[in-house]
């Protein structure tokens, strides 16, 4: 009665589990958020994401070089204004940071693919993601005509990809339209289709300066307890244009990121976000944890759970850790 199947016999040594592998981590995966601040002359390390910083567009050189050296294909902007305003006008001045990112990345390394965040909380005086009326609500449709300016803007100024990750309804629609009558139907759309309302986006709010003023995101964000409502967001997007499709945060929300990737045929984003991230620096400089065992798992199980992409704080260490692996 001993077991005929001895599981066992293919972790025997690294070889076979080699061959066994299911699930392959690859650089290809990987995209890095940058954030582009207005100004010159800054480089300054954002606390709470060790590793990360606010520079300004004449210090991005150095950094799209580590990007290219590293092999990740793809770096996705966000930009923090000169000004805020309550309608976020800075989001799609030409002269924005975001806007002279694009071209200054775009001279110095034409092929890397430059996604951009589409939203206005980094550029509102409150810090809302769309424009708010007396009462404080949020104006779906009156925000969608901004978004649109501020997507136009980026491709115009050479963005391949623009993320929308506002949260309004109709967006991806609205952003399809304008950028077709701009003639930049080539221009793709990546959704964050299924972005909950989280605690884990903690420290990129502090590194964007975009927390609310008053209030919170629940009204638009997805409440965290939420699953069958993820597919009809997903499915909408899909509907409107939605080239991509991402579920946001990540590790909290594996169950949702499976279903969805196993429902619709299009390319699959997670987003490991800020909060996860500063979780891992932060327990591996107290020596509580190995942070490239720790982070190689966590993104590993992100592709596993059906991210086709990865964006991430860690894609420039992940992508050297997956080239020593390869020897
Ligand atoms: C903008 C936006 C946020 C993030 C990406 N785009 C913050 C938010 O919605 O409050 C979070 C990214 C991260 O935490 O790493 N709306």
């Amino acid at each position: 009665m001993f077991p005929q199947s001895r599981p066992r016999r293919l972790r025997r040594s690294e070889q076979i589990r080699r061959m066994v592998r299911e699930t392959h981590l690859r650089v290809d995966d990987l995209v890095l958020p940058l954030f582009i601040t207005a100004g010159r002359g800054i480089r300054s390390e954002i606390p709470s994401m060790p590793g990360n910083y606010h520079l300004s567009v004449d210090q991005l050189g150095p950094e799209i070089d580590r990007v290219l050296a590293a092999g990740v294909p793809a770096v996705l902007l966000f930009g923090l204004p000169e000004q805020k305003d309550p309608i976020g006008s800075e989001a799609w001045a030409e002269t924005g940071a975001v806007q002279q990112a694009i071209g200054q990345i775009k001279r110095r390394a034409p092929e890397l693919c430059v996604i951009t965040d589409v939203c206005l909380c980094e550029y509102t005086s409150h810090g809302h993601c769309g424009q708010v009326d007396e009462t404080g609500e949020v104006q779906n449709d009156a925000t969608l005509e901004l978004l649109c300016r501020v997507a136009v803007s980026h491709a115009q100024a050479g963005a391949d990809i623009v993320a929308p990750s506002d949260m309004m309804d109709g967006r991806v629609g609205a952003i399809r339209a304008a950028l077709d009558e701009t003639g930049l139907a080539d221009i793709a759309i990546m959704s964050y289709a299924v972005k909950y309302a989280s605690a884990f986006y903690g420290p990129f709010r502090e590194a964007a300066d975009s927390a609310p003023q008053f209030g919170d995101r629940r009204g638009y964000q997805m409440d965290p307890a939420n699953a069958r409502e993820a597919m009809r967001e997903a499915a909408l997007d899909i509907e409107e244009g939605a080239d991509f499709i991402m579920v946001k945060p990540a590790l909290a929300y594996l169950d949702v990121l499976r279903t969805v990737a196993d429902s619709f045929p299009v390319p699959m984003v997670a987003y490991n976000v800020s909060g996860e991230f500063a979780m891992v620096k932060a327990a591996a400089q107290q020596g509580w944890i190995d942070e490239r065992r720790v982070a190689m798992e966590i993104l590993t199980s992100i592709k596993r759970a059906g991210a086709d992409i990865i964006l991430t704080y860690h894609a420039l260490d992940a992508a050297a850790w997956l080239r020593e692996q390869a020897g």
